[in-house]
């Protein structure tokens, strides 16, 4: 029997960790967990009910109105009160609003903690900017994905064309700077490599290249655990 361990992976935007971090959860059959969906749920809620996103007790009042549902099997989804968010979270709106919120102090104290109550049982991939370091620091596998910001761009470019956005490919390579910066500089649980994580540069890796390597260190992991 193996047992199921926690995985956090972090890094910055575009790196690839919700791509990676969900085909490794299948393989493994773990749950995955995005935690940047929190965020951005929390932004866009806060969007639509037009409160100041730097006003902490406006932003956390409405707290209370997002849920994160977890299926077996099944991709998380997310809901501002009863209405399904998945695909909204992700417009470029709330892309660039997101990084506001996660700098609030008590908006990070209740979400760090609905998260780490997610990943008690272990079994888990959890993906962020701050998992190995403030959410799950006993973490047995800690992953930092990077890959050169002209890369992550491009990447970034290629999923919006997918998607029938034309948004510039300088646009979105400064708009993913800015986002870095304020995700790596904010006061509370900047976006840092754990000491102890493994640092996986994907500019010049597949998918599965980056996939079969997190889950060969799971499996060296998992043989410490038994
Ligand atoms: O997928 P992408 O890299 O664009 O971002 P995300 O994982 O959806 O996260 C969106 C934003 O939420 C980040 O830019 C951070 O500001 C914030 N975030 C955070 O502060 N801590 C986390 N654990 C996850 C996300
Ligand atoms: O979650 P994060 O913002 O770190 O990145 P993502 O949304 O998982 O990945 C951004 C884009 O890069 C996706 O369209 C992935 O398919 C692509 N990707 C890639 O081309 N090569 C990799 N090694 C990883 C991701």
């Amino acid at each position: 029997m193996t047992v199921g361990l926690q995985i956090a992976i972090d890094g910055p935007a575009s790196a690839g960790k919700s791509t990676v971090a969900k085909l490794v959860a299948k393989q493994l059959h773990y749950t995955y967990c995005d935690t940047g969906a929190m965020y951005r749920a929390l932004t866009l809620a806060a969007m639509q009910a037009k409160v100041d996103l730097h006003d902490e007790a406006a932003v956390l009042a409405i707290l209370a109105k997002i849920t994160i549902s977890f299926k077996p099997g099944e991709p998380q989804q997310v809901f501002v009160n009863t209405q399904e968010v998945t695909q909204a979270i992700r417009q470029p709106d709330v892309t660039n609003n997101v990084s506001t919120i996660a700098a609030l102090a008590g908006v990070r104290r209740q979400l760090v903690q609905h998260q780490q109550m997610i990943a008690k049982k272990g079994a888990i991939v959890m993906d962020g900017r701050d998992i190995g370091t403030a959410v799950l620091p006993q973490a047995a596998v800690k992953i930092f994905l990077v890959a050169s910001v002209a890369e992550r761009a491009q990447r970034r470019y290629a999923e919006n064309i997918g998607k029938g956005i034309n948004t510039p490919l300088a646009v979105l390579q400064e708009e993913i700077e800015v986002r870095d910066k304020k995700d790596s500089t904010r006061a509370i649980s900047p976006l840092t490599q754990a000491k102890d994580a493994v640092l996986v540069d994907t500019t010049a890796l597949s998918i599965e290249q980056v996939v079969a390597r997190i889950i060969a260190i799971t499996v060296e992991k998992q043989k410490d655990h038994k």
